[in-house]
């Protein structure tokens, strides 16, 4: 719907949304169109006469993966003032090439390409009006209107290439279609064929490696990864994929958990494209903090791309109080996040603070605002409200674990060991398999004496993820207590 607001109630748990027109009509791109402009919107600001970045931006309000913190952008905007773009970090989205994994629209995958990052834009594909490509690419001419002639955007020339290399398919099959290897199509909802936007080029032997897919058995689905593998190293020997390597195998080690800040580091020190300097900052935000990290960080910190900056505004450092005050809103609530997990007294930095809780109410109607609602309730010493959150989030969301983890955490601070320790057996009754949350309950057997039973969630957690340091530390100095007190 167009200009669509969503104006939940809190306090009634109700909706009485409103929008202006069905469907995605001309005012959503131009906002002054009569008879029914949007309001709020500058007439002056319309998709026509913006710059490509910010045109690009009108799309990927709709198209895009993305955090939302309210219901009024307009064309003009800048994305990150009303959005924080999901990156490649959670497991289950994105492969760690970047192709699409779930559904995932196209922003992402497109900032991720090396196109994205010089500047094309949605329009140099695709016509606005009637959402069919400029010109066909079932032929080529879409691509080769570019990469034929070695167009220049932005400074960036378009590599030369005449289609499909030389010993892998045949150019006149559909094996020979430019989109067909960089833009692959996945199916989803059994019903949504999506091309991948992240103009990844197929790497078999990352497939081999660590199971990121490649158009080739994506389409040769009688052959496997060691043909195409084998094909593309007789036909190409040095191959250019081979340079992006490092970065995919240290991303996909960080999404499963075993990221190593010295992989990540190297990645993000070769790395040009900002959606990828970003995603490799997210992941060392969940590695152990050492100085390499905090100075690379600070580095980022003054970036000119706001992805960048918010993924250095995860990562706790003197840097982070300068971005609470950055002129972008993306940057600053995730300074205010920050800020709220280091520091939980935020009282002096209250602008920041009220705008996350504006966000935070926005989405009010979903456990990851709740959440964020109980933190601050936490922070401003309203344990009371953060508990109606907490159980709030439990209610939308029973079957995941991080809300109870939460509350539970909020009442062990306050001694309320055997409440914590319900929340936390409700936890591992849902996810079993979740090995922090196996360590938090171990947590609180320990507290309540209930040595054995806290040993055998280590163990549980050890089973679920054998690489959790602290449940192995946890139980080492467990064992050496009950020996002891034997
Ligand atoms: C999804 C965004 C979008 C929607 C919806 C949209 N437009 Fe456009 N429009 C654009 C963009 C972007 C341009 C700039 C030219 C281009 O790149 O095609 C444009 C250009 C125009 C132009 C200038 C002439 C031209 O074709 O370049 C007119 C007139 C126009 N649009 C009218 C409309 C009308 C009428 C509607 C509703 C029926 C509409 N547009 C819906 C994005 C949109
Ligand atoms: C107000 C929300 C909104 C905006 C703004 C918007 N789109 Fe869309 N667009 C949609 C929806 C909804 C669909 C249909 C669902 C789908 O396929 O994802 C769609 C479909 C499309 C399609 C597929 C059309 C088809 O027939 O399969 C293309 C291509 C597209 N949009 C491109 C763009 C581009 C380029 C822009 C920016 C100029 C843009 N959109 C802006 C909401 C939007
Ligand atoms: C408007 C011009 C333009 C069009 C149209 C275009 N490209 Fe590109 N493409 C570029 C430019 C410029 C670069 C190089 C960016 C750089 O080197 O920083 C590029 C880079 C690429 C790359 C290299 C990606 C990488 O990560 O190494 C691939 C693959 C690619 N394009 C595929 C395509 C395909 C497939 C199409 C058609 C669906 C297409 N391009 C259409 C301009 C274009
Ligand atoms: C059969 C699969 C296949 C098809 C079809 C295909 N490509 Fe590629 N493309 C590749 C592979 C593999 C590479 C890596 C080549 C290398 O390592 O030298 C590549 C590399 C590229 C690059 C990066 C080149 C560079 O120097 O950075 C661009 C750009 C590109 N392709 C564009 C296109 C365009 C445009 C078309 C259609 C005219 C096309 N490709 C068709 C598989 C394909
Ligand atoms: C290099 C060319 C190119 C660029 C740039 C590009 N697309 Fe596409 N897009 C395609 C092609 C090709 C298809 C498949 C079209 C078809 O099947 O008819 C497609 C399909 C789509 C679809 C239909 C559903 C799907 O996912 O397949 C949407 C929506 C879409 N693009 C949105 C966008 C948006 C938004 C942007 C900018 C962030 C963008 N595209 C940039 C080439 C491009
Ligand atoms: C969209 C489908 C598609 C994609 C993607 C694709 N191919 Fe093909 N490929 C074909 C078709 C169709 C033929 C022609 C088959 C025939 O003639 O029997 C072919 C032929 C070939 C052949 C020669 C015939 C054979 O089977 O030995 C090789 C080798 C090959 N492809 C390798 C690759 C490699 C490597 C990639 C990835 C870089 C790739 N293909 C991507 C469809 C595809």
């Amino acid at each position: 719907m167009t200009g669509y607001r969503k104006h939940y109630n809190r306090s009634t748990d109700t909706y009485s949304s409103t929008y202006k027109q069905m469907g995605v009509t001309c005012i959503a791109c131009h906002p002054a169109a009569a008879p029914d402009p949007i309001d709020g919107c500058t007439a002056r600001r319309d998709t026509r006469t913006l710059p490509p970045r910010l045109a690009s931006a009108v799309c990927a309000s709709c198209h895009a993966r993305a955090e939302t913190f309210d219901d009024s952008f307009c064309p003009g905007d800048l994305f990150e003032d009303h959005y924080q773009l999901e990156l490649p970090v959670a497991p289950g989205v994105f492969y760690a090439n970047g192709m699409q994994r779930d559904e995932v629209f196209c922003e992402t995958g497109f900032r991720l390409s090396r196109m994205g990052a010089a500047g094309v834009t949605c329009m140099d594909c695709h016509d606005p009006h009637t959402g069919e490509t400029l010109l066909p690419w079932e032929d080529n001419s879409l691509c080769l209107r570019c990469h034929a002639i070695q167009k220049v955007i932005n400074g960036k020339k378009a590599p030369y290439s005449a289609g499909a290399p030389e010993g892998t398919c045949d150019r006149q099959s559909i094996g020979g279609r430019c989109v067909e290897c960089h833009m692959p199509e996945s199916t989803y909802m059994a019903r949504d064929p999506r091309r991948d936007h992240s103009l990844n080029i197929p790497d078999p032997q990352l497939s081999l490696e660590i199971g990121t897919p490649n158009a080739c058995t994506m389409c040769h689905r009688d052959k496997n990864d060691e043909w195409a593998a084998h094909v593309l190293a007789r036909a190409i020997p040095h191959q250019l994929m081979e340079q992006r390597r490092p970065r995919t195998r240290a991303v996909h080690a960080a999404m499963m958990g075993q990221g190593k800040s010295a992989d990540l580091l190297r990645a993000l020190q070769h790395e040009d494209i900002p959606a990828w300097r970003a995603t490799l900052l997210e992941h060392m935000s969940r590695c152990p903090l050492t100085p390499a990290i905090q100075e690379a960080a600070q580095r980022a910190a003054t970036d000119a791309d706001a992805l960048v900056r918010a993924a250095a505004a995860g990562i706790p450092g003197p840097h982070v109080v300068d971005l609470l005050h950055d002129p972008v809103r993306s940057v600053r609530h995730a300074a205010a996040w920050r800020m709220l997990q280091s520091a939980p007294q935020l009282s002096s930095e209250s602008a920041s603070l009220d705008e996350l809780r504006n966000a935070a109410e926005f989405r009010a109607d979903q456990p990851g605002g709740t959440m964020l609602l109980a933190t601050l309730a936490q922070a401003a010493g309203n344990t009371h409200e953060a508990e109606i959150q907490y159980r709030r989030a439990i209610e939308l969301d029973p079957s995941s674990p991080v809300p109870y983890m939460d509350y539970a955490l909020l009442l062990a601070r306050q001694n309320r060991m055997t409440d914590a320790l319900k929340q936390m057996l409700t936890c591992t009754k849902t996810a079993p398999q979740n090995a922090e949350a196996q360590y938090r309950l171990a947590l609180v057997l320990s507290e309540l004496g209930l040595y054995p039973a806290a040993l055998t969630s280590l163990e549980r957690a050890l089973q679920a993820d054998p690489h959790h340091e602290a449940a192995q530390a946890a139980k080492e100095s467990l064992l050496q207590f009950m020996t002891n007190s034997h």
